[in-house]
């Protein structure tokens, strides 16, 4: 439809109909079986439902004809209703989680994953995806960092950036495509104490030059959607912010897409203290730009009044319409409001070879390699044993991939059995204890067995017995599904007692041993890693997880994962992320520490830091050599946040060089990451951010020479001036494997 027509619609529609655009109601409303979960009691809005401009938590492509059809044909204006649905790491071919999925530093892993997710979706009637997340992460305890590509804001960047690629092609028309939503805005990480939901005190500066970057780069893809966060930001709940949505999501960032609330955030602005009442919060929501409520009843109850009223201009609901007028006219509702629905489609692509193959090859890159001792991996053992609760765990995704049928999933077992059928090789499997602690906490429910003792005596003597038999110990260990996701914070970020028991009582046999953790947050592994010889992250990896991670385990792929989120020594070292501040008082490497940044009883560093992981060979770095040691900066005017990228082409660059040689015995892949440090700046900057990363592979005894290009674009930061502009002075330039490395050169900017 042309724009005129849809102006032409606007003017036509009634108050109601149009206040009724900007309201999206939950699918129970419309179908007892939505896949979603809740908090608002929504029962009035049956009544609402024939005006309703938008529904979430419905698929199932015949299902949503059906609903779109009597939808439309009760509709005055017979305009199509809007499908949106959490698709955040596959709809039915589910890929790792977005955590394991920034391991991969890879962003074409993460671009096909959301192209094999949008298509999937789409054909099961989904329209709009509430993906991808760009909150900047710094917290274990926080159990939302599952669905973020990390803690750092150039990664998560281009992670994200590449998800909207996939989601929603080069036309979210095309029906293999979906609108993408970027989220939470805005730094909804940063909950105090790692507790979903709390407070977030951050200043200006901090906001500006950390949290809102990851946004930038999935905004700047063309994302049609933004949702606000359930947070305050020094005291102002983001959903009547109007300063965060208004000038700088707007106009500052230049988004013109369709800002939602988060679920029920509208009227949670009561609870905080922000709103006298629901009527306050609808006015202030409005005020502040947000165009659609996502289930609540702040706009469906409170807008007209607000408008008849004088205290709401009628123009700004105009807008707002008009922006969810435009999003279902771009993707082509008015014309086939069934999008990409089809059962026959779905049933065709759904699972399909091509994807599974994707979702186990987004799982070999994910996965972490942090210990390897003696060479103990690639395996090379006849008689094995896989023990622990991942064994025969089905559900490996995560609490977000909510239309996953983990029916679906290949487990531990299925995938070894698989693989060794017919060999000589040895495999004996034993689950060896539950995988959480009785009556531990997960959310919807308490595990709770009454036999609970009894049954952990048994599969621990079975786990014992296997370990007698085999030579290596393959141990399968991790959070439940339950345990990361929303509302999942954890003040104690170590596995659960009962499988940290049967670590103990395992490790006991003095047989070879190798860990893998399923999990959704950095852990506290206590002394896994002295322990193991072995010791792999693998995330949640979903459908493929068995495939994925026994092609590692055997070497037919060589890991090449890199932390996407420090590990901690201890809980207590939380938040914890290498591009921190030095401190006046840095704390030496060596000699005396009192009086210095430190902890009495603990590093101040990571256990594993960003960016770390191991290949199954050995890497040599040289030296870094810069093209020049002088930078010069042209004054190209204008450095305003949303022109940022073409301010200049003047400037010169600076060509970094390394050579890397593969100094082991087999081919891999090793991930070069360039770090630049400011030294001084009109705001202290941090000791390192993440600049570049390129991947090489190498043969045995090879080498290669990489190099990084320096542009002056890279030294920006958000400065005292309230700028974002590159000061002159001294920067290093480091290159290594991991953001621990002090390979570094130095230039300066004249
Ligand atoms: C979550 C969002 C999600 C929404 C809709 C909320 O509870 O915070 O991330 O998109 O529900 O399901």
């Amino acid at each position: 439809m042309e724009k005129e027509k849809l102006q032409a619609l606007l003017h036509d529609m009634s108050l109601e109909e149009k206040i009724m655009q900007l309201v999206q109601l939950p699918g129970q409303t419309f179908e007892e079986s939505a896949a979603l979960t809740g908090l608002a009691d929504m029962d009035k809005a049956g009544k609402m439902k024939t005006l309703a401009g938008s529904v979430l938590g419905l698929h199932g492509a015949d299902k949503i004809k059906e609903i779109q059809k009597t939808y439309m044909d009760n509709h005055p204006h017979n305009i199509p209703l809007l499908f949106m649905l959490d698709v955040i790491h596959g709809h039915d071919t589910v890929f790792p989680c977005p955590l394991a999925q920034g391991a991969t530093f890879d962003p074409e892993v993460a671009e096909k994953g959301a192209a094999v997710q949008a298509k999937e979706a789409s054909a099961d009637g989904v329209q709009v995806t509430f993906s991808p997340m760009a909150d900047l992460v710094r917290d274990a305890r926080w159990g939302r960092v599952v669905e973020s590509t990390g803690e750092d804001p150039y990664l998560n960047g281009l992670m994200t950036a590449a998800m909207v690629r996939g989601y929603q092609g080069s036309d979210i028309k095309d029906k293999d495509h979906v609108a993408a939503c970027v989220k939470h805005f805005a730094a909804y990480g940063a909950a105090e104490a790692g507790r979903d939901y709390n407070t977030c005190e951050i200043s200006e500066h901090t906001l500006r030059d950390q949290y809102l970057q990851g946004y930038r780069a999935p905004i700047a893809q063309g994302a049609r959607l933004v949702m606000t966060s359930f947070n305050t930001l020094n005291g102002v709940p983001s959903s009547g912010n109007k300063w965060l949505m208004r000038d700088i999501l707007r106009d500052e960032m230049g988004f013109e897409g369709v800002l939602i609330s988060d679920w029920g955030a509208i009227m949670e602005m009561v609870n905080w203290g922000f709103a006298e009442d629901l009527k306050a919060a609808a006015a202030m929501a409005m005020e502040a730009g947000v165009d659609i409520d996502m289930c609540t009843e702040a706009y469906s109850d409170n807008l007209e009044a607000l408008v008849k009223e004088g205290k709401l201009k009628e123009d700004l609901l105009d807008e707002a319409v008009m922006r969810v007028l435009e999003l279902k006219n771009d993707l082509g509702l008015f014309e086939d409001p069934y999008h990409g629905a089809s059962e026959e489609r779905y049933k065709e692509i759904t699972l399909s070879k091509e994807s599974r193959d994707l979702a186990r090859d987004a799982v070999r890159k994910s996965l972490v390699l942090l210990e390897n001792k003696n060479g103990v991996l690639p395996l090379n053992s006849k008689k094995i044993a896989l023990i622990g609760p991942y064994v025969d765990e089905k559900k490996t995704h995560s609490a977000w991939a909510i239309t996953c049928n983990d029916d679906n999933n290949i487990t531990m077992r299925m995938a070894f059995e698989e693989e060794f059928a017919g060999s000589d090789v040895q495999v004996k499997y034993a689950n060896g204890c539950t995988l959480v602690d009785n009556d531990c906490d997960l959310g919807f429910m308490k595990f709770h067995s009454d036999t609970f003792e009894e049954d952990n005596e048994k599969l621990l003597a079975e786990a014992l017995e296997v370990s007698d038999e085999c030579d290596t110990i393959i141990m399968c260990l991790g959070e439940s599904l339950m345990q990361s996701g929303e509302s999942t914070s954890r003040a104690d970020i170590r596995l659960p007692k009962v499988q940290r028991d049967l670590y103990n009582k395992v490790k006991e046999k003095g047989k070879k041993l190798i860990t893998l953790i399923f999990t959704g947050r950095p852990l506290d592994l206590e002394d896994i890693p002295q322990t193991s010889d072995a010791l792999m992250i693998v995330w949640r990896p979903g459908t493929e997880s068995g495939h994925g991670i026994t092609d590692v385990l055997t070497g037919k792929f060589s890991p090449q994962g890199k932390l996407s989120m420090s590990f901690p020594w201890l809980v207590g070292q939380e938040p914890l992320y290498y591009n921190r501040f030095n401190t006046g008082r840095p704390k030496p490497a060596e000699g005396n520490t009192i009086f210095t940044s430190r902890y009495l009883d603990c590093p101040n560093e990571a256990r594993y830091p960003f960016g770390y992981g191991l290949t199954y060979s050995d890497f040599e770095i040289s030296k870094v050599k810069l093209s020049s040691d002088k930078m010069h900066k042209h004054d190209c005017g204008t450095t305003l946040d949303k022109n940022r990228k073409s301010d200049c082409n003047l400037n010169e660059t600076i060509k970094a060089l390394v050579t890397v040689k593969n100094t082991g015995s087999v081919a891999a892949t090793q991930t070069l990451q360039l770090y630049i440090r400011d030294m001084a700046g009109s705001t202290v900057r941090p000791i390192k951010e993440l600049k570049g990363f390129k991947k090489v592979s190498l043969q045995a005894g090879e080498s290669a020479e990489v190099s990084f290009e320096i542009t002056e674009e890279m030294l920006r930061f958000w400065t005292a001036s309230n700028k974002f502009e590159s000061e002159p002075g001294k920067f290093k330039v480091f290159i290594g494997f991991d953001s621990a490395t002090d390979n570094e050169a130095e230039f300066e900017l004249i």
